[in-house]
């Protein structure tokens, strides 16, 4: 099953990404961990990101796309995936589209985790103080809030239009939002 998680900074993408890909045994593709990864390595790639990413706005197109192609060229792609962060812009969606009708591997859903306003920001406070990561400050978190509003929000109705978007309420237990999850795919999905 290949799968798309949207929704805000801070709405549950990457924790019910982790609790999928265990359910679906298919792997967890996060950009924002792949560029961090690249970050924390030092790569070229890495340092023409850092200073971006932590200012709260997008890397560019061409990196997110050049990654994405290297990531699911992989092996370990075959069974699906579930892509987390990415795409951000309507650019980003077009060009999914075509790189996976290109190796015959269309995406099988969307899944939106709704959340309010407020509690984004309580969330990622909470993970300020846990984690550290660069851009979980007031100011960049403000950045990253906007983009999504501007930027990643139209990518919502890309799937729409596309008859494969399900909204999922992303407020409640971690194992609540999971079960929402694995209701609104259920249909594709032989294994549990
Ligand atoms: P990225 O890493 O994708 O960050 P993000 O979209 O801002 O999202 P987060 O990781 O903050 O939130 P999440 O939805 O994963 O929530 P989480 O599960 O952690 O991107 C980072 C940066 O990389 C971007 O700003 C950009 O610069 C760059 N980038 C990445 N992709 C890009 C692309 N395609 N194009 C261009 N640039 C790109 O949960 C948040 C917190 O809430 C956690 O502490 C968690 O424990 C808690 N929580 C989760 N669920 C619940 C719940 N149900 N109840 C209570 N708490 C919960
Ligand atoms: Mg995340």
């Amino acid at each position: 099953m290949r799968l798309v998680l949207l929704g805000a900074p801070g709405s549950g993408k990457g924790t019910q990404a982790a609790r999928l890909k265990e359910y679906l045994q298919i792997p967890h593709i996060s950009t924002g961990d792949l560029l961090r990864g690249e970050v924390a390595a030092g790569t070229k790639l890495g340092l023409e990101a850092k200073e971006v990413m932590a200012r709260g706005e997008l890397v560019s197109d061409d990196i997110l796309l050049g990654m994405l192609e290297d990531r699911l060229s992989r092996e370990d792609v075959a069974n699906g995936f579930i892509l987390d962060g990415y795409p951000r812009n309507l650019v980003q969606a077009a060009a999914l589209d075509q790189l996976l009708t290109r190796i015959g591997q269309p995406m099988d859903y969307a899944v939106q985790l709704e959340v309010p306003f407020d509690l984004l920001v309580e969330r990622i406070a909470g993970r300020a103080a846990a984690e550290g990561r660069s851009d979980d400050n007031p100011e960049s978190v403000r950045k990253r809030l906007d983009v999504y509003s501007n930027q990643t929000a139209p990518v919502i109705d890309f799937y729409r239009q596309q008859a494969q978007l399900n909204v999922v309420d992303g407020v409640g237990e971690l194992d609540e939002v999971f079960d929402r999850i694995i209701a609104a795919i259920k249909p594709d999905s032989d294994v549990g």
